[in-house]
């Protein structure tokens, strides 16, 4: 018997293969422009490592890290998100002290126990960034324009981006009491997960899918009411830098987040081709999380985008196939042949040209079909009779004209022609 896949866990392949380093090119292009720099942090951490960041009462504490005991009795888990690893390394390689400021960016597999559905995976990639070390509304701005940016680079456009001022810890204490105020008389109308939530979580109620709920919870007093002038004149600033730069944002004053370590703006990116999991990519500014990890207090912001959900946004735009000017596809025809042939194509590689060769060289017309499907703009075709006239003939499959070159200067010649 074979085996199957676990549940929520996906193989990407073929076309999405292709879009999924295509995304993940755009990001390294725009990150490096916004100058980010990738990190790459272990997939396992220590455990409290994630409970320390995202807080004991989250979901992702609570119901859905992978988490177990390895053969050294430490409590290890499969990190759920990046920001509390990349944290975790910023003080222990020292660049709070070396660099001060750090612009990081990762990108990576993260792990959720969560009941898999359309858009939400056990295992998932996210592609995120953070700036560590500054308390400056402008990194806020910064990162979310930066999101923005390669949002628009992938493709992706269409997008609408929420913010919101979840104020500091204080600030929301005080939130806190009120809220609980008001649920207080209105649980008879609420589902039993925010019944639970009036006392583990109450900002969670603000955030509940049920629609009972959400009648209820969008009477609620908003947090303005109980933010500090300084937490106020912070978010003012970030809002004032997106409408300088032109970004597109609107202001959700009940949006809260599902990971607890959030002070002053949090932000939220949707997108209408998803469904009910509508959350491209989230993030916002974490001011206490540095110090809770035993730095010295230091402010910072960051986002993540969830790849799997921005193949699904681009999904169906990239299925016009599109014919590689830099492709190769050597076509032998004889058994003869595809010895010189193979030589051709290792020759044709070492010199950079992107170089295919079908290994049961089939048919010429097989071989043309799968030149095709490899986006092949140039066939050479290695016959036995050109061969021992020291020719090739060259097909160009966008103009759909053919040409004979000699085998001597091929290299050179398809170096031209694919611009290497
Ligand atoms: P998050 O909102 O938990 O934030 O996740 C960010 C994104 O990851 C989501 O918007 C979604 O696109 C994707 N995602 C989350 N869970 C799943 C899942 N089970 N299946 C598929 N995609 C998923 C964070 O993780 C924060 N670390 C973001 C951040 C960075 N904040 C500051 N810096």
């Amino acid at each position: 018997m074979g085996f199957a896949r676990l549940r929520g866990f996906k193989d990407v392949a073929g076309d999405e293969a292709r879009v999924f380093a295509r995304v993940e090119e755009s990001a390294r292009n725009v990150f490096s422009s916004f100058g980010f720099e990738e990190i790459r942090v272990p997939i396992l951490e220590e455990k409290e490592v994630f409970v320390r960041a995202m807080g004991e009462t989250t979901d992702v504490v609570q119901k859905e890290m992978y988490e177990f005991t390895d053969r050294s009795d430490v409590r290890v888990a499969l990190r759920p998100e990046g920001t509390a690893g990349v944290v975790r390394a910023y003080l222990e390689n020292h660049f709070d002290k070396t660099k001060g400021l750090a612009k990081l960016f990762y990108m990576g597999p993260m792990f959720r126990g969560e009941r898999p559905q359309a858009g939400r995976l056990r295992q998932f990639h996210q592609i995120g960034v953070e700036t560590l070390g500054t308390a400056s509304p402008h990194a806020d701005a910064e990162a979310i324009l930066c999101l923005a940016a390669f949002l628009d680079a992938a493709g992706a456009g269409g997008y609408r981006i929420k913010l919101n001022n979840l104020g500091s810890f204080e600030d929301r204490s005080q939130y806190k009491e009120a809220l609980k105020v008001f649920f207080k008389d209105k649980t008879a109308g609420l589902c039993d997960d925010c019944k639970a939530r009036l006392d583990k979580n109450v900002f969670r109620l603000l955030d509940c899918k049920n629609e009972g709920c959400r009648k209820i919870a969008r009477q609620a007093p908003p947090i303005d009411g109980s933010l500090s002038p300084e937490s106020k004149a912070h978010y003012a600033q970030v809002e004032e830098a997106l409408k300088a730069a032109g970004a597109p944002f609107e202001r959700d004053a009940y949006m809260v987040r599902g990971l607890d370590y959030y002070t002053k703006t949090v932000f939220e990116v949707t997108h209408p081709k998803l469904g009910a999991q509508d959350a491209l990519g989230a993030g916002g500014r974490y001011d206490k999380l540095i110090e809770a990890f035993g730095g010295a207090p230091a402010g910072a912001v960051g986002f993540a985008v969830g790849v799997e959900r921005l193949l699904m946004v681009l999904a169906g735009e990239s299925a016009e196939k599109v014919l590689r000017d830099d492709t190769v596809f050597v076509a032998t025809l004889g058994e003869k042949a595809f010895g010189p042939g193979f030589q051709l194509a290792n020759r044709l590689r070492r010199a950079g040209v992107r170089a295919l060769v079908d290994f049961a060289a089939k048919s010429l017309k097989s071989q043309l079909r799968s030149a095709n499907d490899e986006q092949a703009r140039w066939v050479l075709i290695a016959g036995e009779d050109e061969l021992s006239r020291g020719e090739l003939a060259l097909k160009d499959l966008k103009n759909g004209t053919q040409e004979t070159i000699q085998l001597s200067s091929a290299v050179e010649t398809l170096k031209g022609k694919a611009n290497v």
